[in-house]
């Protein structure tokens, strides 16, 4: 076959595909909400076309690629455009999110802080979804929620003092010596960023009071003596109590604590027996 025949016969078979007239026909170039179809070559039948939304939009259905029929219909159907959406947000740390299903490019969400956790100062709790689908940057958004550092004058803390006290954590507190601790003796630090109970203070107390020779005090076993403390001396049976009975811890400068007197003394005191002249005493008693 010369190549002269062969290209007639090339001829034929195209006029016989496309009847005359109609070579070179478009396909109508549709009006496509948020988008428009962009083709390399021109719209001619057997072309091929693409869809593009706009930023934010997607086609909608899988094929986005439409190609142009003889007869001037695009094959399949050209897509439209909808809104885009953004994947669920991700998760914050010590946040939660608002429940929600749909999250379509422009929409914003807001996380929260979960209980005990405070948001950080300045840092905004909302993020967008973009154009691209992607959320805007999440920064780190909540911590934890601090409780004052506990000031304890004549005191400290069992444990070693920390730089920050957050919640949740427990504190113990001892006094100095000398010192009586005054409330709860563990505080915590709640969610609300206070002490629980609140933080105790450490009070003066006196010395142990004084023992007493062939006596007792009612303070045995007794570890702490307040300001008000009141201790009752007691002597050994058969022996005289000589001075005051009870002693207070109390205050002379308004600042040291000291025992109101001096303790008692325990002594035994034998009077002479007493002599009436004509007399008899009754009953009849030795011992004085
Ligand atoms: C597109 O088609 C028009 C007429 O329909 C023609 O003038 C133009 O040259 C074509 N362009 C290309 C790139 O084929
Ligand atoms: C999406 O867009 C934002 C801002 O326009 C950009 O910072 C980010 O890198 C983009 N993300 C992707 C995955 O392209």
């Amino acid at each position: 076959m010369s190549p002269a025949l062969g290209q007639l016969l090339a001829l034929m078979a195209l006029l016989l595909l496309q009847p005359p007239g109609t070579r070179g026909a478009q396909c109508p170039i549709p009006d496509i909400a948020n988008g428009q179809l962009i083709s390399a070559q021109n719209f001619t039948w057997g072309s091929t076309a693409t869809l593009h939304c706009q930023p934010g939009f997607v086609p909608l259905g899988a094929a986005s690629t439409v190609r142009c029929l003889p007869g001037g219909r695009w094959y399949p159907r050209v897509p439209s455009c909808v809104p885009g959406q953004c994947p669920h947000p991700p998760p914050v740390e010590f946040a939660d999110l608002q429940p929600r299903r749909e999250f379509p490019v422009g929409s914003t969400v807001s996380y929260s802080c979960r209980l005990g956790f405070s948001p950080i100062p300045g840092v905004s709790p909302t993020i967008t979804c973009l154009q691209n689908f992607t959320w805007s940057s999440v920064p780190r958004l909540c911590q934890k929620v601090q409780c004052p550092s506990p000031v304890i004058p004549h005191g400290r803390e069992a444990s070693p003092r920390r730089a920050a006290y957050t919640f949740g954590q427990q504190v113990e507190f001892q006094c100095e010596p000398g010192f009586a601790l005054r409330g709860s003796e563990r505080v915590q630090c709640l969610a609300e960023g206070m002490w629980r109970p609140p933080v105790p203070y450490c009070d003066r107390v006196c010395d142990p009071p004084p023992r007493i020779a062939s006596g007792q005090h009612s303070a045995l076993g007794v570890k702490q003596f307040p300001y008000g403390f009141e201790v009752k001396y007691s002597c050994a049976e058969g022996l005289s109590l000589i001075g005051d009975e009870s002693i207070y811890c109390t205050s002379e400068d308004g600042e040291r604590l000291v025992w109101s007197g001096a303790a008692p003394e325990c002594r035994l005191i034998r009077c002479p027996k007493p002599v009436v002249e004509r007399a008899r005493m009754t009953p009849q008693t030795f011992t004085f």
